[in-house]
């Protein structure tokens, strides 16, 4: 009997290895059968290489065990490296110089036929991969994928380590932390009725760990978040939380900006000029219509307000006189479109809730068109003509709305474009931080002020005087990384103070009682000397997605969620045994159409 253990790994041999004898395990990747000899693709975490089964080599019995193997068989085999015949050479393997010539055998393990192939150029349904995930997951990309978000984890570890920082655990069973989702909640055997929550993010803890004098905390943290799943959103991710006392924001600047070069530099070879770049939150919105802006193409908005006020456009100057604006975009070469095309837009831009998309055509012979001829002056082409540097082969889009509903109509259209006329250039990492974010946000839902962070960001102290009067003037000392369009990271200097922090929730309109109930602990614990403290946390599934230029998050999350939240290999979430109900007094009730 051979043993199991490989002395090297198929996807590694080279051809300086000629001549040498190699004991290899793996997965069948396929097998050609020539007659006389047979071909076994043979597949580990490396690479695969190519076996020949030869009787010239080896016995009967193992040549026959070639012959009867089959796709995903588990092997082990002891053979020679020998080099290929020039016109043998597969220039599309790593080890295509090379093949093995078997000498000993074993099966290790049968295999059914996969549900799916495993080979990256096999484009497999994602439900039924997600399926079957352990057999999805020995395809070499995914392969890739999580080695390479590994390496990035360790390397911010070190990094962390380097500067100083310890890592803490915090509680998985917790208490509501207002991160803005929806809680997961894990009820209570000891006290029936109440709940603990898990935590969307470590938040409260790491604030605490301040006041206990850590000064430089983190941790690879496990977050769980009831919200919609999105390609860039999971039910639980994994942040890489950091928090530092006795700091300012040039300080988390810092830290985090060195921990971001050396991932670029070790897994991308990429050198990030340091310092990065800023942009404030009001730039961002007016030049994007994003907080998160992708600034690896150009197509900014501009706000036309004052330019075409009173032109006789009765969608422009009905939303003017609303009190609303009217911005544009250039979509510079772009007047070729089909119609077809521009009503995709204008369908697209109503799930953010503008009511139409008017556009104006410069065409290439150097006619002017739009969707709104009757209302088209020359004086107003000539407007746009200017404040757009609209010229022949250009197409401009209108958004005519309250502010929030242009910027994010023409913040989200400007990427439409983008993408589907390929004006992204994804060999760039834009990495900027965006400052100064509104400290308050208005919820229609709840009709009332919440906190745009959450309610532990402090506020600029020049900006007092709008606190009761012009709520949405107020700068937090909240700061967002961005990269490519996507938040990575998120964070803010805190408040420290007790009656600071009793005057925010007042201001979220958290009625005293309720704060003492939710977050008694915390105003209390500020009484025994908190020192200033910030920090922040980034998305560690998003880094990853972005470093391997992955589509979405469940490609490089070994064991993620579908989109409605569940995992379709274990069937969670599940129905548990009545038994299990009782001993927690939980009754489920469900309406008649769940039952
Ligand atoms: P925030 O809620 O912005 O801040 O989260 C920080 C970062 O975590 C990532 N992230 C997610 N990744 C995948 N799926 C999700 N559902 C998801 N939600 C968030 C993002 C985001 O930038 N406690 C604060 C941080 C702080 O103030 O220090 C917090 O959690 O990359
Ligand atoms: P109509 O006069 O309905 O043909 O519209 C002329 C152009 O204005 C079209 O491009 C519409 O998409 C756009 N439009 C019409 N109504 C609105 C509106 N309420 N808000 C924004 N655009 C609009």
């Amino acid at each position: 009997m051979l043993s199991y253990q490989r002395d090297t790994y198929c996807g590694l041999i080279r051809k300086e290895m000629a001549g040498q004898t190699v004991h290899l395990s793996g997965w069948v990747q396929r097998t050609r059968d020539l007659g006389g000899v047979v071909f076994v693709w043979l597949r580990d975490r490396e690479g695969l290489v190519q076996l020949v089964f030869d009787t010239a080599v080896c016995s009967q019995e193992v040549f026959d065990l070639g012959r009867s193997l089959r796709g995903e068989y588990v092997l082990t085999v002891v053979g020679t490296v020998r080099l290929r015949d020039e016109g043998a050479i597969n220039r599309e393997l790593a080890t295509g110089e090379v093949e093995v010539f078997v000498e000993q055998a074993e099966l290790l393990n049968k295999s059914e036929t996969p549900p799916i192939y495993i080979d990256d150029k096999a484009d497999e349904n994602e439900l039924v991969r997600l399926k079957y995930r352990y057999l999805d997951l020995r395809r070499p990309s995914m392969q890739q994928k999580l080695r390479l978000r590994s390496k990035v984890v360790s390397c911010i570890r070190y990094a962390l380590d380097e500067a100083g920082f310890t890592e803490v655990e915090t509680p998985i069973l917790s208490k509501s932390t207002p991160e803005g989702a929806r809680d997961f909640l894990v009820p209570s055997r000891l006290h029936p009725g109440t709940f603990y929550a898990l935590p969307q993010s470590p938040q409260i803890y790491k604030q605490l760990l301040m006041l206990a004098g850590f000064d430089k905390y983190y941790q690879i943290a496990r977050c769980f978040r009831d919200e919609d799943n999105r390609a860039d959103r999971q039910p639980e991710f994994t942040q890489c939380d950091i928090e530092m006392s006795f700091i300012d924001e040039e300080n988390i600047y810092s830290v985090v900006e060195n921990v971001f070069a050396r991932v670029f530099r070790e897994i991308k070879g990429v050198e990030l000029p340091l310092p990065l770049p800023r942009m404030t939150w009001i730039d961002a919105m007016e030049n994007y219509g994003s907080d998160k802006p992708d600034t690896r193409f150009e197509m900014k908005l501009k706000n036309l307000s004052d330019s075409v006020r009173g032109c006789g456009f009765v969608v422009f100057d009905g939303a003017l006189e609303a009190g609303g604006r009217v911005e544009a975009i250039n979509a510079k070469g772009l007047a070729g479109m089909t119609r077809k095309e521009i009503d995709s837009y204008a369908e697209f831009v109503k799930t953010y809730r503008a009511k139409g998309l008017p556009y104006m055509t410069f065409t290439a012979d150097g006619n002017v068109k739009s969707s709104f001829n009757k209302f088209m002056t020359e004086e107003l082409v000539e407007t746009v003509r200017r404040e757009m540097n609209a010229e022949p082969g250009d197409i401009v889009f209108f958004a005519a709305d309250k502010k929030s509903v242009v910027w994010q109509a023409l913040g989200a259209l400007r990427c439409e474009i983008a993408r589907r006329h390929e004006l992204i250039d994804h060999a760039k990492y834009n990495l900027f931080w965006v400052t100064e974010f509104p400290l308050f946000e208005y919820s229609e839902e709840e009709e009332r002020y919440v906190a745009a962070h959450h309610p532990f960001t402090s506020w600029y102290p020049e900006d007092n005087q709008y606190l009761d009067t012009d709520k949405e003037k107020v700068r937090s000392r909240a700061y967002d990384l961005v990269m490519n369009g996507i938040e990575l990271a998120s964070g803010s200097i805190r408040i420290h103070r007790s009656d600071m922090q009793a005057q925010m929730f007042e201001m979220i309109g958290l009625s005293q009682e309720e704060a003492q109930h939710r977050f008694g602990f915390l105003l209390n614990a500020f009484k025994y000397g908190a020192p200033p403290h910030g920090g922040l946390a980034f998305g560690i599934d998003r880094l990853v997605m972005l470093l391997t230029d992955s589509d979405s998050l469940r490609d490089i999350i070994a064991f993620p969620k579908a989109t409605s939240a569940n995992c379709l290999m274990m069937e969670t979430p599940a129905d548990v045994r009545p038994d299990q109900l009782e001993t927690l007094k939980i009754k489920v009730e469900l309406p008649e159409e769940n039952a």
